[in-house]
């Protein structure tokens, strides 16, 4: 009879492994719109593209052989249609091992949607931060972006370059390049701070510290791009950036104080965007006596150096989730593209 139990119980156990391995994924649930007819994706992969993407990605084939691959049908964003679609799974490694990327892309190779679960931080996604990260990801993932095959590492390549070159040229792209990386992180953190005040939540302060970092680097930046927009232009730019700095400091003395209201945060927040604004302040290309003549010239700078961008890789062009040291949000970059580029090798 115990013999029998026994029997029982590991046929049981056996078999529920085997369930739990091969489980159907939730993906209306994980990406947030309608599925249907979701199926595995009979496809062979061959060891040439798993090696192809395994360099695309910069992660070792064994990465790429985890993702799991599905096909059905899936909603068009803010519609009713439904498509056909191919659906990705991607097991995560350390440090958030056994949390899951999870995407859908339409034939033409759109990304119907994203989502990234497995974690109680995932989850919960308390500030909004890895949703914001996602919607970077998906919104950067053009299918013309990827028909470049650019490979990983190919920022660092084009960095490398800009930090050897000693001229003066190297100087300006350098500063050009931490520039960007910052704008992008700003981005991100004040469409995180505005998005959370719509919910009536406050930001935690200290992620307001690597912009404030990224605007002091500015404000000395600044006089590297002398030689293209000129003394004054140099000097406004770095005036302007410590305007911006200050108001950052401002939010996160304000987000430190416990007894700040969302209401206090948002009043803030409109304080500086209506007159003039953080970002209007030098974006803008009306206002002001900078007019947009510095920036201008700055954009063109960026192309005739080729300081590179819309590479899709975590840290530099999509910039890191805020709160985050850049670790899970690269995890979370490479799980992304690593499925976007397999898809893309089998759709070929
Ligand atoms: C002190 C001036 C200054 C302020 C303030 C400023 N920016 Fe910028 N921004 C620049 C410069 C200079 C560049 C680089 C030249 C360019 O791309 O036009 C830039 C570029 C950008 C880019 C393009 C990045 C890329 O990869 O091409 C984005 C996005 C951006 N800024 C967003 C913001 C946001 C959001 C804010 C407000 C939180 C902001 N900026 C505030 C000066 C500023």
């Amino acid at each position: 009879m115990i013999a029998k139990t026994l029997i029982l119980l590991t046929a049981l156990l056996y078999s529920n492994s085997i369930v739990i391995d091969r489980e159907q994924p939730d993906f209306a649930k994980d990406l947030g719109i309608k599925v249907d007819k979701v199926e595995p994706l009979d496809k062979e992969i061959s060891t040439e593209i798993l090696e192809r993407v395994s360099k695309l990605v910069g992660k070792l084939p064994e990465f790429i052989a985890g993702i799991e691959l599905f096909k059905g049908r899936a909603q068009v964003r803010r519609s009713n249609e439904m498509v056909r679609a191919w659906f990705a799974r991607v097991p995560m490694g350390d440090p958030v091992a056994g949390a899951r990327v999870c995407l859908a892309m339409d034939m033409a190779g759109e990304i119907l949607g994203v989502g990234v679960w497995g974690s109680e931080d995932f989850d919960a996604d308390e500030h909004g931060r890895w949703a914001l990260l996602m919607n970077s990801l998906r919104t950067q993932s053009s299918p013309r972006l990827r028909d470049g095959e650019i490979a990983y590492g190919a920022v660092e390549a084009s960095m490398q370059k800009i930090e050897d070159d000693s001229k003066e040229n190297g100087q300006i792209a350098r500063a050009l390049a931490r520039t960007r990386r910052g704008m992008n992180r700003y981005a991100l953190v004040i469409g995180n701070l505005n998005m959370l005040l719509q919910q009536d939540k406050l930001m935690p302060a200290e992620w307001f510290d690597p912009i404030i970092d990224d605007m002091l680097t500015l404000a000395d930046d600044a006089v590297a791009f002398t030689p293209v927009i000129g003394s004054k232009g140099a000097m406004e730019l770095s005036e302007k950036a410590l305007e911006a700095l200050a108001a950052f400091e401002e939010a996160k003395t304000l987000a430190e104080d416990e007894d700040t209201t969302v209401e206090d945060m948002a009043d803030l927040v409109r304080r500086y965007t209506t007159a003039g604004g953080i970002c209007r302040d030098c974006h803008d290309s009306k206002s002001g006596p900078v007019a947009s003549n510095w920036r201008r010239v700055l954009r063109n700078k960026i192309f005739e150096l080729e300081v590179p961008a819309g590479m899709m890789q975590v840290g530099f062009d999509i910039p890191q989730a805020a709160g985050d040291d850049g670790v899970i949000s690269g995890e979370i970059g490479a799980a992304f593209r690593g499925a976007i580029m397999l898809m893309d090798q089998l759709r070929k």
